[in-house]
């Protein structure tokens, strides 16, 4: 198995061997709760819905490639989470996973904060009505514009990474006549993924500054010392997609013996700590993901106990969920165009979309399951790799699934739990448009983001 540092996301090829598949699900009509948005259901003419509308419905409406978010389970699981974690601590929704202005106020309403990371989702959350002090501001290279505009806007905190933005904050909330509320990240020699997690030397990446050596010690002694900071707390982020609590129990443990080694030093106790996002979804049946309120209790067990045990005061925690909010929620739906039969080894299923909508397979050898939507079948499984129509042959959605094998060009596909990192990583590869995305509620659907068309293509491209 690979232990090389991976940036981000699900480590599935490490961790199954080179063509690796379940047996065929005994029936290939069934959805698994576990993976699908919580509205979604196959109605009595054997075609899929959600929100109550069908998929033939929101095909023809919308047209696909096309990602179909269940609004009312996007907010069912913000309010799980911030219920979970109650009034002593707060949500950031990591907007990185996907972010619209709709999803900023359906998570204004459900009480959440936001984690935004660049100076975009900046725009987005404030024009959307996100209040400043609601917002945290991330990246490990920061703008001069986008921390100005930040602070400008008076951000509830900016989470600085580098000695370089300490300097950097400091002087531009300094020369704008205010001090900026700041975390400060450190990496804590935890790198954690799905059901791994190594804590030794994982502080060769480029976020945040190291607990090793004393240089997160000397960032707080620099940043208590300039005084367009107010430094309230440290922040740590171990990974995507983890499982086990075990790394954030570490991380968790050193984020505190750093707080006790400020109060020996400098008579302060930090009252906030962030132990950042990952928290993993289920993607395929064989995945198991923890209930918010297990994930609160653990982390806030974990931080009171090692509170206790250095004698302060326990801060103010916060975490950062993207995935584990808006993954679940939405699906993609695809038309079946080209279908290629390899004798004794796989069909290639082509749909109208690919790596240009979710890069994810590509990228990361991630895992997504596959169902046949717009109709039901008794046909025998077959095994399939479900492609899409980019000029690549790593142009993978599924890598390995089983559908029914008088699958047919014009039926419908989805995938599922494509809500976080599929739009907000899509491109135009090929020049295609991407997709929109469709909120469906309550029998309605609305468009949040809307396709792109080839004016928007041609607008870009200046001649
Ligand atoms: N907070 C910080 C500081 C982060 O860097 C991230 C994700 C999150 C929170 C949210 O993590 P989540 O709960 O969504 O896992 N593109 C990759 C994931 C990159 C995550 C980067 N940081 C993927 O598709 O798996």
């Amino acid at each position: 198995m690979s232990r090389s540092a991976h940036p981000a996301g699900p480590r599935h090829a490490d961790v199954l061997t080179e063509g690796h598949y379940s047996a065929p699900p005994s029936d290939l009509n069934a959805l698994d709760p576990k993976v699908w948005a919580h509205t979604v259901t196959r109605t009595d003419d054997g075609v899929v819905s959600v929100g109550g509308v069908e998929v033939t419905t929101l095909a023809e409406e919308f047209g696909t490639p096309a990602y179909f978010l269940d609004e009312s389970d996007f907010r069912a699981r913000a309010r799980a989470w911030r219920t979970a974690f109650g009034h002593d601590a707060d949500v950031f929704y990591a907007g990185k996973a996907f972010l619209s202005r709709a999803v900023v106020r359906w998570l204004y309403e459900e009480g959440l904060n936001l984690d935004v990371c660049s100076g975009g989702e900046l725009v987005t959350a404030l024009s959307a009505g996100m209040p400043a002090d609601r917002i945290a501001f991330h990246g490990n290279n920061k703008s001069a514009e986008e921390i100005t505009a930040a602070v400008r806007a008076g951000v509830g905190r900016i989470v600085l990474d580098s000695f370089q933005e300490i300097v950097r904050v400091a002087h531009i909330a300094q020369s704008l006549g205010t001090r900026q509320r700041v975390q400060l990240r450190v990496t804590v020699g935890v790198e954690a993924h799905t059901h791994e997690f190594i804590a030794t030397a994982h502080e060769d990446q480029k976020f945040g500054i190291a607990l090793a050596d004393g240089q997160a010690a000397e960032a707080v002694r620099r940043a208590l010392s300039l005084d367009g900071l107010e430094l309230v707390g440290i922040h740590s982020h171990i990974g995507s997609q983890i499982f086990d609590m075990a790394g954030f129990e570490v991380a968790a443990r050193r984020v505190v013996a750093l707080l006790a080694a400020v109060r020996d030093e400098h008579g302060v106790e930090l009252p906030e700590i962030d132990l950042g996002g990952g928290l993993g979804i289920a993607y395929t049946s064989d995945d198991d993901p923890r209930e918010p309120h297990e994930i609160a209790k653990a982390l806030s067990e974990i931080v009171s106990r090692e509170c206790e045990a250095a004698k302060l005061r326990t801060p103010r925690i916060s975490v950062e969920p993207g995935r584990a909010i808006v993954g679940p929620t939405a699906f993609t739906l695809y038309e079946v165009g080209t279908i290629k039969p390899l004798e004794g080894l796989r069909t290639y299923v082509s749909v109208d979309g690919g790596m240009s909508d979710n890069i994810r397979t590509a990228l990361y050898d991630a895992e997504y399951s596959v169902a046949l939507v717009s109709r039901t079948s008794d046909a025998e499984p077959m095994l399939v790799r479900v492609v899409g129509k980019h000029c690549e042959s790593g142009d993978i959605v599924v890598k390995d699934a089983f559908l029914p094998s008088d699958l047919a060009p014009g039926d419908l596909l989805a995938v599922p739990a494509t809500g976080a990192y599929c739009r907000s990583m899509a491109s135009n590869y090929n020049h295609a448009l991407r997709p929109p995305v469709v909120a469906v509620n309550d029998g309605e659907a609305r468009v949040i983001v809307r396709r792109e068309t080839e004016d928007d293509l041609l607008r870009l491209d200046v001649g």
